[in-house]
């Protein structure tokens, strides 16, 4: 099916109906037969198959029409669309699980509609209201609950994203918006600890730019600089500074922590060019609550072969929504290898890794009220 999302006699009548009714419930239109089926839920690759139903709602001149739920299928684009042509969109990542007792969980889903409208205020858009973001996201996991594979097997990758919807072409912050979510049912991210490439050259965000703000234009930055790494056999980079190409940022998608001697815990301080992670908020919170020593700071690449070469470096992990912890086993700098110790001697982040499923899945009480049960 095809959805105009920039028909304007659609956008002014479902804001017609939202003045009119208020915050405006969330109408679904459901579809006639489920794709389920047809899927292979024990081999999923990531972000290829995506579940029956998707979210889309319009915001024109600030007023926001109403969300509809329908079934998964295409938007159709003007090519004077704004975000073809000038990059105006953010978006978000986050997770469904299926807790223990079989029941729906969502994890820290209000901090990810908190990071997207700090994101959109600084791509200029109009913050998305909770009735749509938080609400509209329960309303489409809920419906396509069927979809969240088991808990060994994986869970339900959300992808709210939210993009300018003018026609007009010229620079300029659009008037009209889409917001959308869709679904993904994924396996593990990483089943492998990951080789990760120092990038001494390109650079992904200075400060000043838009680093922290979770924008599509940041990714297509990383796209030649990471096919080149991939290339090399690693899969993924490590970003440094963009000013004196020697603090580390972060990697691809992920936050990345160090840990000296198995007791002082690292992680490059929020510099307002790295994306404040919502894992690595709940890491630090983690080790916080068991009385472990966790420096933000400024870490300079040099410091980490140091710490290598006097064997001090005992554990290196990246953190993110979609591999939640991934072991780095290998940093390549300036040519020298660096190699981590085997993922069973890495003590803390099996153990984060560890209360982090437990909380997730119910296994350990939630302390942090980062659960919310469907
Ligand atoms: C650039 C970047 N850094 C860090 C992260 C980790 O953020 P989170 O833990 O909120 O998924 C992500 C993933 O969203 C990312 O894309």
């Amino acid at each position: 099916m095809s959805v105009s999302v920039l028909d304007s006699s659609r956008v002014s009548a479902d804001i017609a109906a939202s003045v009119a009714a208020g915050p405006a419930p969330i109408h679904i239109r459901k579809s006639r037969k489920s794709r389920l089926p047809d899927i292979d839920m024990n081999n999923i690759p990531f972000g290829r198959v995506f579940s029956d139903h998707m979210l889309v709602a319009h915001c024109h001149k600030g007023v926001w029409g109403a969300p509809e739920i329908m079934p998964y299928g295409k938007l159709e684009i003007s090519p004077a669309n704004a975000t073809l042509n000038y990059g105006q969109a953010v978006f978000e990542g986050m997770k469904a699980f299926r807790n223990k007792d079989g029941r729906t969980v969502l994890f820290r889903i209000h901090d990810n509609w908190e990071r997207m409208n700090y994101s959109a205020s600084r791509m200029c858009m109009p913050p998305v209201p909770e009735e749509i973001f938080v609400e509209g996201v329960k309303a489409l996991v809920k419906l396509d609950a069927n979809w969240i594979p088991s808990e060994e097997k994986g869970s339900l990758y959300i992808r709210p994203i939210y993009f300018a919807a003018d026609e007009v072409v010229g620079v300029h912050a659009s008037e009209s918006y889409t917001f959308a979510i869709i679904t993904s049912p994924s396996g593990p991210y990483y089943s492998d600890p990951v080789k990760v490439w120092v990038e001494e050259h390109y650079v992904r965000a200075a400060v000043g730019g838009m680093g922290d703000a979770k924008t599509a234009g940041n990714y297509a930055a990383g796209l030649l600089p990471d096919k080149l790494a991939k290339a090399q056999g690693y899969h993924s980079i490590m970003w440094l500074d963009a000013r004196e190409h020697k603090y580390i940022e972060e990697c691809g998608t992920m936050n990345v922590f160090f840990v000296v001697e198995n007791d002082t815990v690292i992680t490059p301080s929020l510099s307002g060019s790295i994306l404040h992670g919502i894992t690595r908020d709940s890491v630090l919170r983690i080790l916080h609550n068991r009385g472990y020593h966790v420096e933000e700071r400024r870490i300079a690449i040099q410091e980490i072969a140091d710490w290598y070469n006097g064997s001090m470096l005992t554990d290196a992990f990246g953190t993110g929504t979609a591999a939640t912890i991934a072991h780095i086993s290998e940093i390549n700098y300036a040519g020298r290898t660096i190699t981590l110790p085997p993922v069973e001697s890495r003590t803390l982040s099996n153990m984060v890794k560890q209360e982090l499923g437990d909380v997730r899945s119910g296994r350990m009480a939630d302390p942090y009220g980062w659960v919310t049960l469907l």
